[in-house]
């Protein structure tokens, strides 16, 4: 067997080892463009056909600004060596099969769900030929390339891994807006079954990843991805809390931020209006939900318990600054710039505007949604009419477009001047110079605090 794998070494190294990409979203699309594009001939597979049919039209189903992604598509099938299907059969004659669809967690439980991944491992492994390294780019629970992946796929091709096939968790650092430079270059953590499948892989990813490539076992690999994103989401939950104290305190949490940070080692994040997009709010959770968390872990729901609550405080600001207008929250019209989860972007994943705009029902107000970059909210006519004649903007995305609205245009569209700001997108005396009545999160109101109450 070594044979074989040192075989398809040479293969890989050659380009001539055809490639098959299983799911082809903000993952998997840029990465088989990438190794169509070096000269790898890659069949990309995906349920979706209405995507398939645009990728091979040479058109990018994601929108949002992702610099070179459409060109990069376009040249990849135009070029002949990326076909996408919604056709399984075509995997039979793949020698590394890269995995990249979704691995959600519950909504109530929180435990992860492995429908996609099960679905994508049988379609494969009904078809797999001896000789093929399977790798998953999915993010995964710790202990599930051992205690999942492998018994399924041993089960359904009637193969044995490490005899008849190679397994390997190579988990994505790409984030939306910057698919095709982090791809390219962020250092890669390499998770073989053995340490020659990791070295394998690492002959396969070098030809799109000009990073440090870090060879390591399948539970070392699962592990890091999981607890990088968990860091981000405990660390965002911390800047989160400050800016709760430090609005409650009558303090301005970005000059605490920018003073804190001058301490040794101190790197305070960004607080704002809520975490969202595809990987940080459930990340957290499959590292909780996977081997050896068992009871163990408090820090972490703690974190996703204070972000998940920032879209109810942004409610909580809203409704005050209402109330210093004469006006209420319930039977109010509010204006909610941003839908995606991050600024720029069209991914609407996990968005805390969607928490919001459930809140607002809940509270008896209408939210009028709008955003540049996500249908069905890019409404002609731009924020300007998603505003006019609301009761309050609250603006969730930092989206270029909004940082550049006008202030004293937004009070004259505005029936009631009330402006929420959740990502510190304008200033207080801004909105001041301009008349409305102005909230940010993590701003207290001069005087209004805790320490003048005393
Ligand atoms: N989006 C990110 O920025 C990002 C970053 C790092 C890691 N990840 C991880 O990568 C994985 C994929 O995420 P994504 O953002 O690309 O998801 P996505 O939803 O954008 O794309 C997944 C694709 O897989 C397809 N699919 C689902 N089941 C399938 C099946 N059985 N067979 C074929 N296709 C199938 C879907 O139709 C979809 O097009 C997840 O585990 C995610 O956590 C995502």
């Amino acid at each position: 067997m070594a044979d074989v794998l040192a075989q398809l070494a040479e293969q890989i190294e050659a380009r001539t080892a055809p490639l098959a990409v299983i799911g082809l979203g903000y993952v998997g699309l840029p990465v088989a463009c990438k190794f169509a594009q070096t000269g790898f001939r890659v069949m990309g597979l995906d349920l979706d056909a209405a995507l398939v049919e645009a990728v091979n039209d040479g058109v990018c189903p994601i929108e949002g600004i992702e610099p070179g992604l459409a060109e990069l598509v376009t040249e990849a099938v135009g070029s002949g060596r990326l076909r996408a299907t919604t056709d399984p059969t075509g995997l039979a004659q793949a020698r590394v099969a890269l995995i990249a669809v979704p691995t959600p967690v519950d909504d109530q439980t929180h435990e992860p769900r492995h429908g996609a991944l099960r679905g994508a491992l049988e379609s494969l492994a009904e078809r797999m030929q001896p000789g093929t390294l399977v790798i998953v780019e999915s993010t995964l629970a710790p202990g599930t390339m051992e205690g999942l992946v492998l018994p399924l796929l041993e089960r359904v091709s009637d193969l044995e891994a490490g005899k008849d096939f190679w397994l390997g968790h190579c988990p994505e650092r790409v984030m939306p807006g910057r698919l095709l430079h982090n791809i390219a270059s962020c250092d890669r953590v390499v998770g073989g079954m053995t340490p020659a499948v990791a070295e394998v892989m690492i002959s396969l990813y070098r030809h799109i990843v000009q990073a440090e490539l870090d060879p390591t076992d399948l539970l070392t690999a699962e592990l890091v991805k999981t607890g990088e994103n968990a860091y981000r989401d405990v660390n965002i939950a911390f800047a989160n809390e400050m800016a709760l104290i430090c609005e409650a305190a009558g303090a301005d949490v970005y000059r605490v931020r920018d003073l804190l940070n001058k301490s040794p080692g101190r790197i305070m994040l960004m607080p704002g209006a809520g975490v969202g997009g595809e990987c940080i709010p459930k990340d957290p959770w499959l590292l909780v939900g996977g081997a050896g968390s068992d009871g163990l872990a408090r820090l972490v729901p703690a974190a996703r318990a204070v972000n998940d609550g920032m879209p109810g405080h942004v409610l909580d600001l809203l409704a005050g600054a209402l109330a210093e207008a004469g006006a209420e929250l319930g039977g109010a019209r509010v204006a909610v710039l941003g839908y995606a989860y991050l600024e720029n972007s069209d991914d609407t994943r996990n968005s805390p505007s969607s928490r919001l705009v459930e809140l607002l029902d809940l509270a008896g107000a209408a939210a009028v949604v709008h955003d540049p970059y996500v249908n069905p909210y890019a409404q002609a006519g731009g924020w300007g009419e998603a505003v006019r004649g609301c009761d309050a903007a609250v603006v969730m995305v930092a989206h270029d477009a909004y940082r550049e609205i006008p202030l004293a245009a937004l009070k004259e569209l505005l029936s009631t001047p009330v402006l929420v700001d959740g990502r510190h997108v304008f200033s207080g005396k801004e909105a001041d110079r301009a008349g409305l009545i102005y909230r940010c999160v993590g701003i207290g109101r001069p005087g209004s605090g805790t320490c003048a109450s005393r």
